[in-house]
């Protein structure tokens, strides 16, 4: 970072300030404030319905396509206003979303598809290196060029998906629940490859049900329920917190292997962080 630049770090990378959104009548988020560092993975837990998809068409400039809208809040990224501007801007502000159900252009090739990712790209040579990354991650997707994307796996579908928003080049990927209904060794090679991107200098922003993975790969973790954000924290932590771990990691503290003695629950609270929790 530039020594001499003023302005505070927090503004860089991706930063949403008390969100608002609306489907016509239906208020699917209220108050939504969160940063993305610039070069970081931070991830956005909550169950079905909690507003995950709605928070990331927000920032891509999708809503209007699902008859949403901002009603109130602020969206930048690196300092320039993403709320109010169209799909096609925020692509060349350098944020791709990849949407969830992996969806591809099923009768299309491998290949168009991938091509079809690079429509924004700056010219042609420019597409023609990030083809090259893209397959360089998915060696995959090299070898089944001219097939029909349709006839791919569940898990190579999302590695296209995830190729054809690498077309465009972002400086910040949005992956909305990329590991949905994959096997877990699948699961577990797409959440490499988030590493991976990471790695190569491009922001993360991943929204996911599968909460474990998200916390192995993400710095810091916000948790939505209804359409609020209640609670965040570094992912390490979140992944300590018994609300955490009951409701979306699925661990019930065992009482026969941890009585409830008086000297247990004493000690508990005591080893387990206390997490910025709101109340609006
Ligand atoms: N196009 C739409 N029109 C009207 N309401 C919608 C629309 N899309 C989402 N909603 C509503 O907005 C709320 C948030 O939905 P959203 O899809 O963002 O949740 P989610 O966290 O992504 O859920 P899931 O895990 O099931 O994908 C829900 O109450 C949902 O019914
Ligand atoms: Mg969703």
């Amino acid at each position: 970072m530039d020594v001499h630049d003023p302005r505070p770090p927090e503004d860089s990378g991706l930063v949403v300030r008390d969100l608002a959104v609306s489907y016509g009548p239906v208020l699917a988020l209220r108050g939504v404030s969160l940063n993305v560092p610039r070069g970081a993975i931070v991830t956005v837990l909550g169950g079905n319905g909690a507003g995950k998809s709605t928070l990331l068409r927000a920032v891509s400039g999708t809503l209007r396509f699902q008859r949403g809208g901002i009603t109130a809040g602020e969206i930048s990224f690196d300092r320039t206003r993403l709320s109010g501007a169209a799909t096609s801007a925020v692509v060349a502000g350098g944020v791709v979303q990849v949407p969830e159900g992996r969806r591809v252009f099923a009768r299309m090739t491998v290949e168009e598809n991938l091509r079809a990712g690079a429509l924004g790209a700056r010219d042609r040579r420019s597409a023609a290196g990030a083809r090259q990354d893209v397959l360089k991650l998915f060696p995959v997707l090299a070898e089944r060029a001219r097939q029909r994307a349709g006839l791919l796996s569940g898990g190579e579908q999302q590695m296209l998906a995830i190729g054809r928003a690498l077309m465009a080049r972002p400086r910040m990927l949005l992956l909305d629940e990329p590991t949905l209904g994959l096997a877990p060794m699948m699961a577990a090679r797409i959440a490499d490859t988030v590493r991976e991107i990471n790695a190569q200098g491009t922001t993360v922003l991943l929204v996911e049900q599968n909460a474990a993975m998200a916390l192995s790969l993400a710095s810091y973790a916000y948790v939505l329920e209804v359409g609020e954000v209640v609670l965040s924290g570094p992912a390490a932590e979140l992944a300590e917190s018994d609300e955490v771990r009951r409701r979306y990691l699925g661990i019930e503290d065992d009482p026969e292997i941890a009585p409830a003695s008086a000297t247990s629950v004493a000690a508990a609270p005591a080893e387990r962080p206390v997490l910025a929790r709101w109340s609006a």
